[in-house]
């Protein structure tokens, strides 16, 4: 009987060894895929910066099959229906949305992360990868200003950032489902969809949001925040957090921090900025100076994967005192108890997360590699050109801009003499995706449409905005040029 058992696990083992390929096989499949990567590279600047995807009859095209496949199949296989179509966000003419790029090597930390399978959650389990973490979260933290009780947490996002954000204010406030209809949320049109969502997933869709107004460079109106306080505290109600943007997605609208920080501290609400976007300018006197006020939050939302150029899939949320964070985010688990007896604080503490990817060695890695000060040039280099965009826009006939930009985002449109502005500005926006050149993302504030530029690309220069303005100019000649067809 156990011989048959003994026989049918050689028989299984010998089958399952496929998963681990020999050195010389590994080597092989590395150099595929580094040849592939020198090729998207070499491609990288005359590639179209925007595709429409192919249309997807092949909906078999990713399906999976007990047979193996082989590695150049597959490396044709992402081509074709992936690297091919979209948006090419690590292109350096990508400016729309909030573009980053990339850095090299991040892909080599990722590489050696999941080689490695580093447990990045548990200190017990991998104290190297968690004193990583640990170690560029304070990075980060002493970015902002703050003391050595801050902390925080390498997050998938800023999305995910500003929920733990939310999640940390209500438990430190200790509020339950009973209170949530007398609770209140402070913040303006401006803030990112990402909170909105952060109050319906922590449970608090019954809160009341207060949308505070704005001045004329969208940042909120800190009187008016204040008459808002009042109200509600009159009427009894529990004035939890107010959100702050550091950049907004819209416009790159910069809130009054400093003022704000008062405000929230006067009152006693947790006061959390939204830096996802605009956080690495801290790492430029001028982003310092126009952030003053940050390090008085008690918490920051940073998006490495935005303005420190790092790969999609890494946040950052910064708290100024990392033991309340801890009380809201710790959970005991009977079978984790071999990793309890570490004193200190594991990321699994500090956010939903158990296992998580090892995160810390694509940001570690490259800031180390290259040092600090090409990420300042680059990041100093971005607030110039946005300058310089914004001067060369102002130079167009019909085209109407925004306020001066904060950071790195500017908005505008073009006011044709004649017919409808917001289709002519929707058309201009598909021109432009059509023709591939260079990428803009549009937006409306209220009932306008608009067409915004964001240079946050390590990869973006001089030679792209001038291409950037020469599409535009193009292909606003084309739709005030075109030839009406006689019906
Ligand atoms: C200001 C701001 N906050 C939050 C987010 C959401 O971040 P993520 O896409 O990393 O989840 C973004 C994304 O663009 C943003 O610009």
């Amino acid at each position: 009987m156990n011989q048959r058992l003994r026989d049918k696990l050689k028989e299984l083992q010998q089958q399952s060894e496929q998963l681990e390929p020999s050195e010389k096989e590994r080597k092989k499949l590395t150099q595929k895929v580094v040849q592939y990567s020198e090729r998207f590279y070499d491609e990288l600047p005359d590639k179209k910066v925007y595709e429409e995807p192919k249309s997807s009859k092949e909906s078999l095209t990713f399906s999976f099959d007990e047979e193996p496949a082989s590695m150049d199949d597959l490396l044709s296989v992402f081509k074709e229906n992936v690297e091919i179509g979209g948006l090419t966000s690590a292109s350096g003419g990508h400016l729309g949305y909030i573009p980053g790029g990339g850095l090299y090597p991040s892909a080599l930390g990722d590489f050696l992360a999941a080689v490695t399978n580093e447990y990045a959650g548990v200190s017990f389990a991998g104290p190297g990868a968690v004193k990583m973490e640990r170690e560029c979260v304070n990075w980060l933290c002493d970015l902002i200003g703050y003391s050595d009780t801050a902390g925080g947490n390498l997050t998938s996002g800023g999305s995910i950032a500003n929920l733990i954000a939310l999640a940390n204010a209500r438990d430190n406030a200790d509020i339950t489902s009973r209170d949530y209809h007398k609770t209140v949320i402070y913040t303006t049109h401006q803030v990112h969809h990402c909170i909105i969502k952060a109050i319906k997933f922590a449970g608090l869709t019954d809160a009341r949001l207060r949308l505070i107004d704005m001045d004329e460079k969208f940042r909120m109106k800190t009187g008016s925040l204040i008459s808002q306080i009042k109200a509600d505290r009159q009427q009894g109600l529990i004035p939890l957090i107010i959100f702050a943007s550091a950049g907004t997605t819209d416009v790159g609208a910069v809130d009054p921090l400093e003022e704000m920080a008062k405000i929230a501290e006067k009152h006693n609400i947790w006061f959390h900025v939204d830096a996802a976007y605009g956080g690495a300018f801290l790492l430029t006197d001028y982003g310092k100076e126009m952030m003053k006020g940050i390090k008085k939050a008690d918490s920051v939302t940073v998006d490495p994967h935005k303005g420190l150029f790092l790969p999609y899939g890494t946040g950052a949320l910064l708290v100024k005192d990392v033991k309340k964070l801890r009380t809201s985010q710790h959970m005991h688990a009977n079978y984790l108890q071999d990793t309890y007896r570490e004193a200190e604080i594991s990321p699994a503490d500090l956010s939903p997360e158990l296992s998580k990817h090892f995160r810390a060695l694509r940001m570690w890695l490259p800031l180390k590699l290259f040092g600090i000060a090409p990420l300042r040039a680059a990041l100093n280099e971005k607030l110039l050109l946005t300058r310089y965009a914004y001067n060369e826009l102002k130079k167009i006939d019909y085209i109407q801009t925004g306020p001066t930009p904060q950071l790195s985002i500017m908005h505008f449109r073009y006011v044709p003499q004649e017919g409808d502005a917001n289709a002519f500005n929707k058309e201009l926006t598909e021109k432009i995706h059509q023709d591939g050149r260079v990428f803009l993302s549009s937006t409306h504030i209220d009932e306008t449409v608009y067409l915004r530029l964001a240079v946050l690309s390590f990869r973006t220069h001089l030679e792209t905005i001038d291409r950037a303005i020469a599409v535009l100019k193009e292909k606003i000649n084309e739709l005030t040029t075109r030839t009406v067809p006689v019906s």
